[in-house]
C-alpha cells in the first residue's frame, strides 16, 4: 500500500510517499527563513507560503519516489492541531486528490504522528511505552498501549518546551528558532556550574510541566546583567537547558515508573536535542528504561510522519471523508 502524505500545520510544508514505515519520498520546504524577523511564526505569511509551494513540493515527491500517481493508494493529511489558515492548504489539496484519485483520505493528528516517527527508522520499537512530544506547540506525556490507542499522563501547563526555547533566545537577542541555536551556545559554555535557574515541578507526583518560570528566571536573571558578554550567554544558555532537561527526564522517568514501562519513544522538534538525547539515554539506561528517537531529518515537521501514521490507522480501520477540515485545538 502506499501512501501520500501531507503537512502544512505550521512552517513547513511537505509531501511524502511511504509504504508501511518506509519513506519513498519525504520533500520538506520551509518559510522558517521568512519568520526571523518577527521573532516567531507569523501565521498569514506562513499560509502564503505552502500556497506557493505546495504544487512543486508535491510534484517533487511524487518524482522522487519512482512512483506514478496511478500507485497512490491513500492521502494522509494533518487536520490539527495547528495555524487554522496553514492547515486548510494541506486539507484542501488533500481532498482534490483524494478525490481526483478515486482514493480514501485520512485525517492525521500532528502530534500523534511526531510521537510515531521514531517508527520510520527504529523498526523495532514495541508496544507499549511512555511517549514524550516535544515541539515547538507542545509538551505532553502518553502512555500508548497501541497505534492510536493512548492515555495523556501529563502536559504542560504554560509555555510548551521549544516555545520556552524560542522565547529564552528572543530575549538574549539570538534570534528564531531558538532550539538550534541555544544547544550552540550552551555547548560553547566554559562555566557550566556558574549560573542555576529554578526547576519547575509543580509538586512531587506532577507529571505535569511548566515552562514559564524558567524562562523569566532568564528575564530577570540578564536583567540585571550590565554588560552581557557573548561567554556569559554562553552560561546563560546551559543553566537554562540544564534547569528545562532535567524535569522533562525527571518526568518522563517518573512517568515510566508509573506505568511500569521499560520503552520512551520520543517525537518532535526538541527531540533533535542531543543533550536531551544524552541525558535521557544515560539516566534511562541507568533506570532500565530505553530510550528511542527519531532520526534528525524526521524531528521536526515532515510529512512522512504523517503518512506512515495514516496508513496504519487507516488499516485499524479509520476513516475521514471529504467533510475533513481544519481542527486548529485538536486534542490526542
Ligand atoms: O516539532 P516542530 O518542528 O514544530 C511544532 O510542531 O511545534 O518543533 C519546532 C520547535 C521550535 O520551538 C524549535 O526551537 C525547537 O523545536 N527545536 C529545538 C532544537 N531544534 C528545534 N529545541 C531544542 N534543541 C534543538 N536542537
Ligand atoms: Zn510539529
Amino acid at each position: 500500500m502506499i501512501t501520500l502524505g501531507i503537512e502544512t500545520s505550521c512552517d513547513e510544508t511537505g509531501v511524502s510517499l511511504t509504504s508501511g514505515r518506509t519513506v519513498l519520498s519525504n520533500v520538506v520546504t520551509s518559510s522558517v527563513h521568512l519568520h526571523k524577523k518577527y521573532g516567531g511564526v507569523v501565521p498569514e505569511i506562513a499560509s502564503r507560503y505552502h500556497v506557493e509551494y505546495i504544487a512543486e513540493v508535491f510534484s517533487r515527491a511524487v518524482k522522487l519516489s519512482g512512483k506514478g500517481l496511478k500507485d497512490v493508494d491513500l492521502v494522509a493529511v494533518t487536520n490539527g492541531p495547528g495555524l487554522v489558515g496553514a492547515l486548510l492548504i494541506g486539507i484542501s489539496f488533500a481532498k482534490s486528490l483524494s478525490y481526483s484519485l478515486g482514493v480514501p483520505i485520512i485525517g492525521v493528528n500532528h502530534i500523534l504522528a511526531h510521537l510515531y516517527s521514531s517508527f520510520l527508522t527504529e523498526k523495532d520499537v514495541s508496544f507499549p511505552f511512555v511517549g514524550l512530544v516535544v515541539s515547538g506547540g507542545h509538551t505532553a506525556l502518553f502512555y500508548c498501549k497501541d497505534v492510536g490507542d493512548q492515555k495523556v499522563l501529563g502536559q504542560t501547563q504554560d509555555d510548551a518546551i521549544g516555545e520556552a526555547y524560542d522565547k529564552v533566545s528572543k530575549l538574549l537577542g539570538l534570534g528564531y528558532p531558538g532550539g538550534p541555536i541555544i544547544e550552540k551556545r550552551a555547548s560553547q559554555s566554559s562555566q557550566k556550574n556558574k549560573i542555576s535557574f529554578p526547576k519547575s515541578y509543580l509538586g512531587k507526583d506532577s507529571l505535569d510541566f511548566s515552562f514559564s518560570g524558567v524562562k523569566t528566571a532568564v528575564l530577570y536573571y540578564m536583567q540585571k546583567v550590565k554588560k552581557p558578554d557573548s561567554r556569559l550567554i554562553n552560561d546563560v544558555c546551559y543553566a537554562f537547558q540544564d534547569a528545562s532537561l532535567n524535569v522533562l527526564v525527571e518526568k518522563t522517568l517518573m512517568a515510566c515508573r508509573k506505568v511500569k514501562a521499560s520503552k520512551v519513544v520520543v517525537g518532535g522538534g526538541v527531540a533533535a536535542n542531543s543533550m536531551l538525547r544524552r541525558k535521557l539515554l544515560e539516566a534511562g539506561e541507568a533506570s532500565g528504561v530505553k530510550a528511542y528517537f527519531p532520526e534528525f531529518r524526521y524531528c521536526m515537521d515532515n510529512a512522512a510522519m504523517v503518512g506512515s501514521l495514516g496508513e496504519e490507522l487507516y488499516n485499524r480501520g479509520c476513516r475521514s471523508d471529504l467533510y475533513l477540515t481544519a481542527s486548529p485545538n485538536l486534542e490526542v
